[in-house]
């Protein structure tokens, strides 16, 4: 058994290439009710740059491993662990120290997945398609053929709320950036995409025949969310989850005059805090089949070993990509 492995950590906050250094760490022993995994695949999402940048609302005590999902497989387990098994696939619940060869964590922290599983896919299903689901279940009692609105509709959470909005029967409205990304969408399950010329609530009743739409998702701000706000029905709510377009949320009053409009906001951490680990389970018995049997899917841009962090980091940085960065490990 190895007794180091290579991690990506930092010892200070800064500009996420420059902070992020490739190092060797000891591996702790493993205590009765620990495992040890070893791990597959872990993306970069926009919460480890915000993190690495110190901008994140949880600062973690420094030097840190750096990482908020992933996917492995088991390497060795405590003698009080009867629940995993040795060469089991898993998903971290661990919302730091993914990005490394391997980590000690308590058994409750992961969850197995079936043999088999695509632990590229699998390692990004522990954020992003949890944040969609919970967004489309949580908020308003959506029925079959009800349109849900949102903008960064390319992202990962984006296209996690496309995919799982069409198995559920809604309908979705897709803001974009980019023209080439509309047959990919549609090819997915949107039901309408629009690139973000303003003015998109005009563009978007006109293309819904102003049907109602009670609920809209924002990762954006700015006059993106405004406009989606407008096109909400009466007493629609607006979940904001993101704020990619670094602009706050401006709204005219009219809109909760006329038309109450909810605003409120999602944090997937908040969730899995107040969670129970059956409504955690029970959330997970729903998604991993989705992505075992390819109808939830994130495309990836480009694939980097640990050792090529830095390279990694400026590249998910970068607008206009086509997937996911994501390391490959081991
Ligand atoms: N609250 C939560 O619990 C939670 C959970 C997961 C994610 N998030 C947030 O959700 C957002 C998306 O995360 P992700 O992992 O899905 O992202 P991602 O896959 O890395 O994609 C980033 C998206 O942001 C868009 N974008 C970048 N800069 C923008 C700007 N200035 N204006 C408008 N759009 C911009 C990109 O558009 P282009 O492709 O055109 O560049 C792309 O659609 C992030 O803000 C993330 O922090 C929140």
């Amino acid at each position: 058994m190895k007794k180091t492995v290579r991690v990506i950590c930092h010892h200070e906050y800064g500009i996420p290439e420059e902070v992020a250094s490739v190092e060797t760490w000891d591996i702790p022993a493993i205590a009765p009710n620990q495992v040890l995994v070893e791990m597959k695949a872990s993306p970069i999402n926009p919460a480890d740059i915000n993190r690495l940048e110190g901008k994140y609302p949880i600062r973690s005590p420094l030097p840190a491993i750096a990482g908020n999902e992933g996917a492995g497989v088991i390497a060795q387990i405590g003698s009080a662990v009867s629940n995993l098994r040795v060469g089991q696939p898993v998903i971290s619940l661990d919302r730091v120290g993914n990005w490394c060869e391997a980590y000690v964590t308590d058994a409750k922290n992961l969850i197995p997945l079936p043999d088999g599983t695509p632990l590229e896919q699998a390692a990004m299903l522990s954020v992003n398609p949890p944040t969609a689901w919970r967004m489309l279940e949580g908020f308003v009692d959506l029925k079959p053929g009800d349109w849900v609105i949102q903008n960064a509709a390319n992202s990962g959470v984006g296209r996690a709320v496309i995919q799982i909005a069409r198995l559920r029967g809604l309908k979705t409205v897709n803001i974009v950036r980019r023209k080439e990304l509309i047959p990919e969408l549609e090819a997915e399950g949107a039901d309408i995409v629009v690139t973000d010329e303003m003015p998109l609530s005009k563009q978007i009743r006109d293309l819904t025949g102003n049907a109602d739409a009670p609920l809209g998702l924002n990762a954006v701000g700015g006059e993106s969310a405004s406009e989606i706000a407008k096109s909400l029905s009466d007493h629609g709510t607006l979940v904001t989850y993101g704020a990619m377009g670094l602009q706050p949320l401006q709204m005219s009053n009219s809109l909760l005059i006329f038309k109450d409009l909810r605003f409120r906001g999602f944090w997937i951490n908040a969730w899995y805090k107040r969670a129970d680990t059956g409504e955690i389970q029970e959330m997970f018995d729903q998604l991993i089949p989705l992505v075992t049997s390819g109808k939830l899917e994130v495309p990836v841009e480009k694939t980097y070993p640990l050792t090529d962090a830095k390279e990694a980091l400026v590249h998910a940085c970068q607008n206009g990509r086509t997937g996911k960065i994501l390391f490959v490990i081991n």
